[in-house]
């Protein structure tokens, strides 16, 4: 995957200007596969080619539009990332409604948001169901994009790096120090999402290091150095510059500012 050439360098001298950057926009419910073909020509054209050289694109659209842009890159040989936004953690079965992640592999899909705040939040989605997840997306050779952050309430009780710790142990159980160089782990203080408040990029920061840290005493510095963090919770063009000069900040999810090229495409451009 593509932050592999990282590991040439020692591991523990490593920062953010050694990993490649993922910028993902996450649409959830919203464009239908119209619209989404339309919003990555759009976004395509309007973007300069070598930027994809520096950084990870991914754009992960409702499973109704995943086949139509999987064509779209391909015929016109875009180099953006598929990606989903949810799966199943099992290959097939009596599961009224789901996706299993066989079918997104199929799909050229390279990402998979798993144990979003949403999904934790209005589906009741557990650690647990996270922890599958993430091993059905690993076994099919994809990527996991594994959603932590606290509430609100949880910050301000001074709990939030325990919440996202307790997080990263149960929703990575029996994962690999190979598998966890390849990962994404993104940062969303729930209380960031869609509010258009963001952490402030010191207190992003500081959790994204707490992160890493937890990362590397469980499954080592090489493996610990390589993983890329992402943060998201209203990233916009005016934020992407301050977020990412952060030494542990590798990328960002990007949610409300990925749905009209105007706002997504500065975003991205911040890196070309
Ligand atoms: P937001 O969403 O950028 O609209 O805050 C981020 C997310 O939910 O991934």
């Amino acid at each position: 995957m593509p932050n592999k050439h990282n590991l040439k360098k020692s591991a523990n001298t490593m920062s953010n200007n050694d990993r490649k950057p993922l910028i993902s926009g996450n649409w959830k419910m919203h464009m239908n596969h119209f619209e989404a073909i339309q919003m990555v020509q759009k976004l395509f054209y309007d973007l300069p080619l070598p930027v994809y050289d520096r950084i990870d694109v991914s754009i992960h659209p409702p499973f109704t539009s995943l086949r139509s842009l999987q064509t779209v890159f391909e015929v016109d040989h875009m180099p953006i990332a598929l990606g989903a936004q949810n799966c199943h953690n099992e290959d097939s079965g009596a599961f009224t409604g789901e996706i299993s992640p066989l079918m997104l592999a199929k799909l050229n899909v390279a990402y998979v948001i798993v144990g979003h705040s949403e999904r934790r939040q209005l589906l009741g989605e557990t650690d647990r169901q996270v922890n599958a997840k993430v091993h059905a997306v690993l076994k099919h050779g994809m990527t996991p994009i594994v959603c932590v952050g606290e509430t609100l309430e949880q910050r301000q009780a001074g709990s939030a790096a325990t919440v996202v710790s307790t997080q990263i142990t149960n929703s990575l159980k029996e994962v690999t120090a190979a598998q966890v160089s390849d990962l994404i782990i993104a940062y969303e203080p729930v209380w960031a999402i869609g509010t258009g408040k963001t952490a402030t990029p010191a207190d992003a920061q500081a959790m994204c290091a707490h992160i890493r840290s937890q990362m590397e005493s469980k499954w080592g510095n090489t493996a610990a150095q390589s993983l890329r963090i992402q943060y998201g919770g209203s990233v916009k063009a005016s934020n992407i510059a301050e977020l990412m000069v952060k030494n542990d900040i590798d990328g960002t999810l990007v949610g409300g500012a990925s749905l009209k090229v105007e706002d997504f495409a500065p975003i991205v451009n911040h890196f070309s």
